[in-house]
């Protein structure tokens, strides 16, 4: 079976458990690290983009699972940049690698900001928002930018979602886009 998302490794384990062997794939090295470091029998982890897969198995497959978006690993580090509800350095990189998120917010113009908000973000006021991160740079940490755009938007302390988390999950998809994909900003 294939888990081409491995993170902390539960549905490695879960699919280990019927018997199975598992080759997984996963493009974070902290997750490799720790994969590796519990030494699981029956697994073979890759560290790579999952887009690479068929390349690196070289067996027949039965199965094959992904469970993409980021991992609560990576949400929970603050210092890996993913959450606007600890403070952290603006990074959002999955793979540790390439520009990330303050790279991007520092040096895209205004309008393709806001394109990324809204397209990856669902968010309407992407303009408006695009528009006060640019005003506010150079932004560093993510506690930073959550202040930004909450302010933008006008944040009640009671409101169910926090107004935030549109842009966060733009941000994050867009750093972590296949640059193959035709990213560029
Ligand atoms: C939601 S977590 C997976 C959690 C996992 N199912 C578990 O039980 O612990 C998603 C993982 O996929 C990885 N990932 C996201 N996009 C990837 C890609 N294109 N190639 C390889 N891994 C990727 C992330 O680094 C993260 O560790």
């Amino acid at each position: 079976m294939v888990d081409a998302t491995f993170g902390a490794g539960g549905y490695t384990r879960a699919i280990l458990k019927t018997g199975a062997t598992v080759i997984a794939f996963d493009r974070d090295p902290d997750a490799i690290r720790e994969g590796r470091a519990a030494g699981i029998e029956g697994l073979t982890l890759v560290h790579s983009d999952f887009s690479a897969m068929e390349a690196a198995i070289d067996a027949p497959v039965d199965g094959l699972t992904m469970d993409i978006g980021v991992s609560s690993m990576q949400l929970d580090q603050a210092e890996r940049g993913f959450s606007f509800q600890s403070d952290g350095p603006l990074d959002m990189r999955m793979a540790q690698d390439g520009p990330s998120a303050a790279d991007f917010l520092n040096t895209a113009d205004e309008e393709a900001i806001a394109d990324v908000l809204y397209q990856y973000g669902d968010e309407p006021k992407s303009r408006r928002v695009a528009r006060a991160i640019v005003a506010a740079r150079p932004l560093t940490r993510t506690g930073e930018l959550a202040t930004v755009v909450r302010k933008a938007l006008g944040h009640r302390p009671h409101d169910k979602k926090d107004p935030a988390t549109r842009t966060f999950q733009a941000i994050r998809i867009h750093v972590n886009r296949d640059p193959a994909a035709g990213w560029r900003w």
